[in-house]
C-alpha cells in the first residue's frame, strides 16, 4: 500500500540509493523535480541569449569559436535537461509553453544584460563559476537522470569557467581602458551573480524538503558562502575588486563575510520586471514560433518512416 511504498521510498533515499523514472515517488518529489529540472533546462535555453548576442562581433577568431562551442554547449544541456524532466511525466512542448507564457521560471541571472565584451569574461567566470559551484554537488542528487545530466553539464561548465578567467586575465594585462571593462562588469555582475543562489535560507520554502529528499544537497546560503570563499582569492588574483566594502576575511568563521544582496532587486527580477525580462522572453518566443516549421517537418518525416516500416 501507499504508506509501505513511502517508506520504502524514504529508507532507498536515507541509504544513498538513486531513484529512477519507473521507481515509485511521492507526488510531492515528482513535482519539485519537475519544477526544479524545468528551471533549470530553460536558464541554459535563456541563458544562450546574453553572449549570443557577442558571437558576431567576438574580437578574434580564436575568441569567436570558443564562444560559438560555448553558446552551443548551453543548448545541448537545456536539451539534456529537458529530456531528464520527461522522464518525470511531462513533455518538452508543454514546459517551452509554461516558459513563453511566463508560468515556470528561469535564472534571474539571465534577465541582466552583457553589455560589452568584458561581460563575457564575467559571465564565464562569476555566472559559469556560481553554477558549477551549485551544480557540482547536484551530481549526487538523489533521483538517477538528473545526477546523471550533472556530471557532463559540470565538466563543460568548468570549461566554461576557465574560458572566462583566461579571457580576463588577457584583458587585465592589456590596456587601462581594458581593465576598466573588466572592472565595470565586475561591477555589474557580482550582486546578481550571489542572487542565483536563491533566497536566504529563512525565505527558501523549498530548501528543507528538498535536502530531506536529496534533491538538494546544501542550502542556498551554505552554496553562497562557498562560490563567495572560493572567488575571492580569484578576484585577487586577477586584480579586481569586488564591489562589497563588507567583504572581508573571518578568522574565526574560516570564511569571508559579505554584505546582503539587494533582495528587493531580485523579487523584482523574479516577477518579470528586470532589465531584461520581456526581451528574452519575446525572442525564446519568436524562435520557438520561427521553428514550427522545422518541428512539423520533422514529426511529418517520422510518420511517414514509421508508416513505411509497417507496410
Ligand atoms: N532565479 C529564479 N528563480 C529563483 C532563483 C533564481 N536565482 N532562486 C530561487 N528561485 C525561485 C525558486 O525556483 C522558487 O520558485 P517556485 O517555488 O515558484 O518554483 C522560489 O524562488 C523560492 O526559492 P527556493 O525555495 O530556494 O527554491 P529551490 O529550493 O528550488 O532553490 C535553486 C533554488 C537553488 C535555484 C535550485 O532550484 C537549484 O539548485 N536549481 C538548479 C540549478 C539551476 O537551475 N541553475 C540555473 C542557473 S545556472 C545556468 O544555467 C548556467
Amino acid at each position: 500500500d501507499e504508506r509501505a511504498l513511502a517508506a520504502h521510498f524514504t529508507a532507498r533515499v536515507a541509504a544513498e540509493q538513486r531513484i529512477e523514472p519507473r521507481d515509485w515517488m511521492p507526488e510531492g518529489y515528482r513535482r519539485t523535480l519537475v519544477r526544479q529540472v524545468a528551471q533549470h533546462a530553460h536558464s541554459e535555453i535563456i541563458g544562450m541569449q546574453p553572449e549570443g548576442d557577442w558571437i558576431a562581433s567576438a574580437p578574434s577568431l580564436r575568441r569567436k569559436s570558443i564562444l560559438l562551442a560555448k553558446v552551443q554547449d548551453e543548448a545541448g544541456h537545456g536539451l539534456y535537461l529537458y529530456a531528464a524532466a520527461e522522464t518525470l511525466g511531462v513533455d518538452r512542448a508543454d514546459l517551452t509553453e509554461r516558459l513563453i507564457g511566463g508560468r515556470q521560471k528561469y535564472s534571474s541571472i539571465f534577465n541582466y544584460p552583457a553589455t560589452g565584451f568584458a561581460d563575457v569574461g564575467v559571465i564565464g567566470w562569476l555566472v559559469d563559476g556560481a553554477a558549477i559551484c551549485n551544480q557540482v554537488p547536484l551530481c549526487r542528487s538523489s533521483y538517477g537522470p538528473y545526477a546523471r545530466a550533472m556530471v557532463r553539464i559540470c565538466k563543460e561548465e568548468s570549461f566554461h569557467q576557465r574560458q572566462g578567467y583566461e579571457l580576463l586575465l588577457r584583458m587585465m594585462a592589456g590596456t587601462p581602458e581594458q581593465r576598466a571593462m573588466v572592472q565595470d562588469a565586475v561591477d555589474r555582475w557580482w550582486w546578481p551573480s550571489l542572487m542565483m543562489f536563491g533566497p536566504p535560507d529563512a525565505e527558501s520554502p523549498n530548501t528543507r524538503q528538498s535536502m530531506e529528499w536529496r534533491v538538494k544537497r546544501h542550502t542556498n546560503d551554505e552554496l553562497r558562502q562557498r562560490f563567495v570563499d572560493m572567488t575571492v582569492p580569484q578576484a585577487e588574483r586577477l586584480g579586481v575588486t569586488l564591489p562589497d566594502p563588507a567583504l572581508r576575511w573571518n578568522e574565526e568563521r574560516g570564511h569571508y563575510d559579505f554584505g546582503e544582496p539587494d533582495w528587493a532587486e531580485f523579487r523584482r527580477v523574479l516577477s518579470g520586471d528586470g532589465p531584461c525580462n520581456a526581451e528574452r522572453i519575446r525572442r525564446r518566443r519568436a524562435a520557438h514560433e520561427d521553428g514550427a516549421w522545422v518541428r512539423e517537418a520533422a514529426a511529418a518525416y517520422a510518420a511517414k518512416r514509421s508508416a513505411g516500416e509497417t507496410r
